[in-house]
C-alpha cells in the first residue's frame, strides 16, 4: 500500500489511454463550469510544472484576449443553452492582466455564456502582482474569489522556493484581497526544504490568523521537467515527518473552524470552492486558454478535450478558427469512467451520493458491484450504500482505493 499525500489537483489531467468505444446514456447533464488559462507569470518558480512561461516583460494582453475569444466562439456549439456555475481564471498568474483586461474578459464571459446570476467567480493572484486598487477592480468587474499563492509566510522558505514576494507582500496582499471581495483562499505547501514539525505548524497558524475561510494546502513535490527535480533541495523532511505534519495540521485547521473537505482543501462552514467541488463531484467543465482541459457530457457520450499548451501556438491558432487549438478531444469509454469518477468522487472526505455514480457516467452502479465490495471488504470503502465514500483508512491509502476501479 502506498499512502497518499495532498497533491494539487490538476485540472482534469487524466491517463491518456485512447478507446474508441460505444457512448455513454446521460438522462442530464451535470453543472457546467468554465475554466480559463493565463499562462504567464513574473518568473517560474523552480517547483511548478504548471503551464506556466515567465513574462517576456510585457504580457501580450491584446493577443491574449483576442484568441481568448476566438476559442470562447469556436466552443459555444457544445454547451448550447447550458448555464454556468462557476468560473476559475488560474495560471500562471492571472494578476499580471491589466483591470481593463480583466474586465474585458469578464464581460465577454457574460456576453457569450449563461452565466449563473450567483455565480462564483475565482481569479487566482500572486502576492509579487498585488496593488489594492487593481484588486478593487477585479472584484469590481466581477470576481467574487480571490485564490492568493501564498506558500509560507517564512522568509527564508520563500527564498528557496524561489517566489518573487516576501512574507510582508504576502500579508499586505491577503488584507487587500480580502478587503476587495467576499471570498478569499489561501494556497500554502508544507513539507518544505529544513521545515520542522513545528515551523510548520507556526506556519499555518499564520494563515488561520488572518481568519481566513478556505485554505488549499500542497505537501511539496518533486514534479519532473522542474528545476527542483533536477537539483532537489537536500533537505526534504522525509515521510513520517511529513505525514506528522499532514496531522498536526489538519488538527490545528479543524480547532480553528477550518474543516479538511478534500485531500488538499479545508474551509469553514459555507466557504467551500464550488468551483472545485463540480471537478471532484465529476461536473463538466470548459477548459480556454493554452494547455486548459476539459470535460463536456452530452446525451449520448462524455468527451475529453485538450488546448494546444503553448501559449504563442494556442494564439495562432485560436485565432486561424479551423479547430487546430484544440491538441486532443476524445470520447471517453465506459471502462475509463468507473476510475475517472472515482478518482474524483474519493478525494471528497464525504465522498458522493451512491446515485451521482449513474447520473453523471451513464453506468448502472452494477457495474462497479464486484470493486465496490472487495473495496468494503478491504475496509477501504463505507458499507453505507447510499453513498460512494472512503473509509478513514481508504483515504490515507487513497491511491490504493482508486486503483481498485481501474
Ligand atoms: C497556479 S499556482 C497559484 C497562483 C500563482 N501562480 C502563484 O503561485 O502565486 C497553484 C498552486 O499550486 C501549488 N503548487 C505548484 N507546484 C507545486 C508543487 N510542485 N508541489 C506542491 N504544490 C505546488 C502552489 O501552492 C500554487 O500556489
Ligand atoms: S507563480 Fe504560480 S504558476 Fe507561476 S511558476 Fe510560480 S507556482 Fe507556478
Amino acid at each position: 500500500m502506498s499512502i497518499i499525500i495532498p497533491i494539487r489537483n490538476d485540472m482534469g489531467a487524466t491517463p491518456s489511454r485512447l478507446k474508441t468505444p460505444p457512448g455513454a446514456t446521460l438522462s442530464s447533464l451535470p453543472p457546467l463550469s468554465v475554466y480559463v488559462h493565463v499562462p504567464w507569470c513574473v518568473r517560474k518558480c523552480p517547483y511548478c510544472d504548471f503551464n506556466s512561461h515567465a513574462a517576456p516583460g510585457e504580457i501580450p494582453e491584446r493577443a491574449y484576449l483576442d484568441a481568448l475569444r476566438s476559442d470562447l466562439e469556436q466552443a459555444l456549439p457544445s454547451i448550447w443553452g447550458r448555464q454556468v456555475v462557476s468560473v476559475f481564471i488560474g495560471g500562471g498568474t492571472p494578476s499580471l492582466l491589466s483591470s481593463a483586461g480583466l474586465d474585458e474578459l469578464l464581460a465577454m464571459l457574460r456576453a457569450c455564456l449563461n452565466l449563473w446570476p450567483d455565480a462564483e467567480i475565482t481569479m487566482e493572484a500572486n502576492p509579487g502582482t498585488a496593488e489594492a486598487g487593481r484588486f478593487r477592480d477585479y472584484a469590481a468587474s466581477g470576481v467574487t474569489r480571490f485564490s492568493l499563492g501564498i506558500q509560507s509566510f517564512d522568509d527564508a522558505q520563500l527564498k528557496k522556493l524561489g517566489r518573487i514576494h516576501d512574507s510582508a507582500q504576502a500579508r499586505a496582499a491577503i488584507e487587500m484581497a480580502q478587503r476587495a471581495a467576499p471570498r478569499v483562499n489561501l494556497d500554502m505547501m508544507f513539507a518544505l526544504p529544513g521545515q520542522t514539525l513545528d515551523a510548520c505548524v507556526a506556519d499555518l497558524g499564520q494563515a488561520v490568523a488572518f481568519g481566513t475561510e478556505h485554505l488549499s494546502l500542497y505537501h511539496l513535490t518533486m514534479e519532473p521537467n522542474t528545476v527542483f527535480a533536477k537539483f532537489p533541495p537536500e533537505d526534504l523532511p522525509d515521510v513520517d515527518t511529513s505525514a506528522a505534519m499532514q496531522d498536526a495540521v489538519e488538527a490545528e485547521l479543524a480547532a480553528a473552524g477550518l474543516a479538511r473537505y478534500e485531500v488538499s482543501a479545508y474551509a469553514k462552514p459555507g466557504a467551500r470552492c464550488r468551483h472545485n467541488l463540480n471537478y471532484w463531484e465529476f461536473g463538466d467543465y470548459l477548459g480556454l486558454g493554452p494547455g486548459a482541459h476539459g470535460k463536456l457530457s452530452f446525451h449520448d457520450r462524455i468527451v475529453r478535450e485538450a488546448r494546444l499548451r503553448s501559449p504563442e501556438s494556442w494564439m495562432q491558432a485560436a485565432m486561424a478558427r479551423d479547430g487546430s487549438h484544440i491538441a486532443e478531444s476524445r470520447q471517453v469509454g465506459p471502462d475509463e469512467l468507473p476510475f475517472e469518477f472515482m478518482l474524483n468522487a474519493l478525494r471528497l472526505k464525504d465522498g458522493v451520493a451512491a446515485t451521482a455514480f449513474s447520473e453523471r457516467t451513464g453506468l448502472s452502479l452494477a457495474a462497479i458491484a464486484h470493486q465496490l465490495e472487495a473495496a468494503s471488504k478491504r475496509g477501504l470503502l463505507d458499507a453505507d450504500p447510499t453513498r460512494l465514500r472512503a473509509t478513514p483508512l481508504g483515504w490515507r491509502f487513497l491511491n490504493d482505493l482508486q486503483e481498485m476501479f481501474l
